[in-house]
Order: C-alpha cells, then sequence, then structure tokens
C-alpha cells in the first residue's frame, strides 16, 4: 500500500427531516447567501425546507447556477456576496451548485486578481468563506470533497480546483429530496459514481484489499440498486443507498494508499465543455474505450473487477478482459445511458479539436502511469465514435 495523509472534516447529515437541522449549523447572526439551480428546489419543497430553517437568520439568495456551474454566472454572484457582506454560504442543489458555491466561496476573498486564475492557473487558495451545502442528487461527490469543477463560457474551457479550505463545513443529505429527479439525472448519478469508483480503482495492485474491497461493494450496490431506483425513484431505501453511494465513492476514502486514473474525467470533461453532453454520459462514452485501450496495464484489476463485480470467470484472460469491459457498457445502456459519440451526434472534428486543445494546454501524462498522452487520447476518442 502507498503512503497517504487522509484528511476530511465534512460533518454529514442524513435521512428524512435533516433539513430541519440547518438552524443549527448555521452560525447565529451569519449573513448568508442562499445558492441554488435552475428552480428544481422550488418545485419539490426543498426550498420552503431550507428557508423555515433559515428563518433565524439574514438570509440573501442567488439562484441561477446551471448544470456545469459558469464562471460569468458565479462572478455575479461573488458580486452580490460582497455588497451583501455575506460571511456564510449555503449550496441547496446538485454538485453544479455545490461545485458553483465552492468557487465562490474561494472568488469572494480573492486577491490575486480575476478568480478564474484558480481554476486557469491553479493558484492556491489562501481563503474561503465558510460554506454548507443541502444536496438535492447524488453523484459527484461533491457534498463531501473539496473539488469543484467551473466551465468558463467565453473560452468553452472546464477546469476543475481543489483546496482544504474548500470542503462543505457540513452536508445535509435527505434521500427524500431526490424524489422528484428526472430519470435522467438519476442514471447519470449512477453512472457518474459508478466511474468514480473505478477510476480509482481500476489501476494496477498495490496489495490494498481493503481499499479493493471498499470500492467493489460500492460498485456491487450501485450495479443493484441503479436499476431499482430507475424502475421506482421514490422508494426511500433505494434512494438513500444510492446517496450514500454515490457520497463514499468521491469522498477519499477509497483512495487512500491506491493510485488513480481520472484519465476519463480529463478526456469527458472536453465533451461537456465543447457539446454540452451531460457529464456522466461523456464518461460512459471515454471509459469503455480507455479500458480496452488500457487492458495490459490495467489486466490485473480488470480480471479482478470483472470476476468480483459481474461474474466474469470463463475463458482466456482476453475474452475475460472484453467480456468485462462489455458488462459495463451493457450497465450503462441499461440505465438508458448511450456510450458512443455517435449517439450524441459528435465525429472526428470534436477529436481534433480535443487533441488541439490538450496539445495548447499542455495536457500529458494522464493515467495512473502517467503513460496517457495526446496521441493516446486521439486513439480512445476514435475507439468511441
Ligand atoms: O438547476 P436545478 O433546477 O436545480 O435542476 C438540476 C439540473 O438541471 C436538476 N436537479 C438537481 N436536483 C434535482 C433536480 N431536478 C429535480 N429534482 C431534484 N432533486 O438536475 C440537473 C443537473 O444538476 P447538476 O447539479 O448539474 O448535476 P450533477 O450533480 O450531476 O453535477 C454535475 C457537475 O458536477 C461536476 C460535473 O463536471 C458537472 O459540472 N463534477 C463535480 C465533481 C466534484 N466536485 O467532485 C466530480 C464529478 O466528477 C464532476 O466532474
Ligand atoms: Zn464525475
Amino acid at each position: 500500500m502507498n503512503n497517504f495523509t487522509f484528511y476530511n472534516p465534512v460533518k454529514i447529515l442524513f435521512g428524512k427531516g435533516q433539513i430541519a437541522g440547518l438552524s443549527k449549523e448555521v452560525p447565529a447572526g451569519a449573513r448568508v447567501l442562499m445558492a441554488y439551480g435552475g428552480g428544481s428546489i422550488k418545485k419539490n419543497g426543498v426550498y420552503e425546507q431550507v428557508m423555515d430553517a433559515l428563518k433565524g437568520h439574514k438570509v440573501v439568495e442567488f439562484g441561477g447556477i446551471e448544470p456545469n456551474p459558469r464562471y460569468e454566472t458565479l462572478m455575479q454572484a461573488v458580486g452580490l456576496a460582497k455588497q451583501e457582506q455575506i460571511d456564510y454560504i449555503l449550496a441547496v442543489g446538485g454538485g453544479s451548485v455545490i461545485d458553483g458555491v465552492k468557487f465562490i466561496a474561494a472568488a469572494i476573498p480573492f486577491e490575486g486578481g480575476d478568480p478564474w486564475k484558480i481554476c486557469s492557473e491553479k493558484v492556491p487558495v489562501t481563503e474561503a468563506i465558510p460554506f454548507g451545502a443541502v444536496l438535492t442528487l447524488p453523484a459527484t461527490g461533491s457534498e463531501m470533497n473539496s473539488g469543484s469543477v467551473i466551465t468558463r463560457e467565453e473560452t468553452k474551457q472546464k477546469l476543475s480546483f481543489g483546496s482544504p479550505l474548500t470542503f462543505p463545513k457540513f452536508s445535509i443529505l435527505d434521500p427524500e429530496t431526490t424524489f422528484s429527479l428526472p430519470l435522467r439525472q438519476l442514471s447519470n448519478g449512477v453512472v457518474d459514481a459508478f466511474t468514480h469508483v473505478l477510476e480509482q480503482y481500476l489501476t494496477y495492485p498495490v496489495n490494498a484489499p481493503l481499499q479493493d474491497r471498499l470500492a467493489e461493494s460500492i460498485l456491487i450496490t450501485l450495479k443493484e440498486e441503479g436499476p431499482k431506483a430507475l424502475q421506482n425513484p421514490t422508494d426511500y431505501d433505494t434512494a438513500a443507498n444510492i446517496m450514500w453511494c454515490a457520497t463514499m465513492a468521491l469522498n477519499g476514502v477509497i483512495r487512500v494508499g491506491v493510485p488513480t486514473d481520472w484519465a476519463t474525467h480529463m478526456i469527458g470533461h472536453e465533451l461537456t465543455a465543447l457539446h454540452g453532453i451531460d457529464h456522466a454520459r461523456t464518461l460512459a462514452i471515454v471509459l469503455p474505450s480507455l479500458l480496452r485501450y488500457k487492458r495490459d496495464t490495467k489486466r490485473e484489476k480488470l480480471l479482478q473487477y470483472g470476476e468480483r463485480v459481474w461474474g466474469v470467470t470463463q475463458g482466456s484472460d482476453e475474452d475475460r478482459l472484453e467480456a468485462t469491459v462489455q458488462a459495463t457498457v451493457n450497465f450503462f445502456e441499461s440505465l438508458d445511458i448511450r456510450t458512443r459519440l455517435r449517439d450524441y451526434e459528435v465525429d472526428k472534428s470534436t477529436i481534433q479539436e480535443i487533441v488541439q486543445r490538450f496539445e495548447e494546454r499542455g495536457v500529458k501524462n494522464l493515467g495512473e502511469r502517467a503513460d496517457i498522452q495526446v496521441a493516446d487520447v486521439e486513439q480512445i476518442l476514435t475507439m468511441s465514435l
């Protein structure tokens, strides 16, 4: 096992009715910016629950944070927060709202010029406004990690940043808030969480059987619960299981002491930036080709994954590797997530554009062995056509 440091300070309040606990989590006397998305919270009762719980606080609202949150929109929130002397932020929504709030929190006190540099030049965050979250979409794990992915519309860049200062102080996970999710977002969430686990697990063995089994248990639970959720989105137990899986998939626990990949995410973000394809769908496009392309260097873990998660035990190693990738593809497709670029009307010209963008940005050495170069990205995407 590799050496590691583990730090995760996020307090989780999980279960029915937990939004009422907000009043105790948000400091008394705080001037709160309540940030949300396009309005789903006003249709499913979450807005009322939050405002009720915050009755004793001074609250300023900022709505309209879009999926794949935009720098341009977030900077408006920064302006409002400064004007209103906000000293606490509450994110109410999915990964986009929480990621957006992480950026707002870091941008308000930023003194190094344009806060976009936090993403584009990786200027370290040295101060951030404290914030909490009420999660309404299980998918990204943003509610219990310090990462954030921000899109700049003007340049069609989608870039990430993270800092120990951008962990939420707390996150409220009430599975009932997810009952109103459209099926498309539910399946996106399952596939995003599933891929988060695979990016931290399908690398090479370092004799870390606990991390392996934790990862496998999340995968198996998602495999069992995902289809149930699509059939019955208002079943509390299923919703609760999916929600906790998605959080556990990217809160840092399964990553400790093992190599991680993240190439699928890096490539997928480009597809969202250029074509607006939902984040999870970009992963479903890239991951199968990446696994096939890297099957030799990922061989041992792929065989283990196939056997333990999909019961693939028959045939030669080559047969088993292909059957394992195909089982993953079938799972994604069974959730109504298409896995080819052509399904999204994306052709070769986009591959060239991504290659050029990676070259210009100096993106190289992706993957757990730092052996995925731009030419490999081109091959992987070509396999996904
Ligand atoms: O904006 P509203 O009206 O709230 O509607 C949203 C949005 O249209 C809707 N929604 C959310 N909760 C709902 C609901 N609709 C009905 N009922 C509810 N309870 O769902 C739509 C999508 O929301 P969004 O927040 O964009 O989805 P998701 O949680 O999948 O977040 C995706 C973003 O997270 C980033 C992605 O790149 C993308 O920008 N990621 C963040 C990560 C992190 N911070 O660690 C890691 C991930 O890999 C990912 O990159
Ligand atoms: Zn993701």
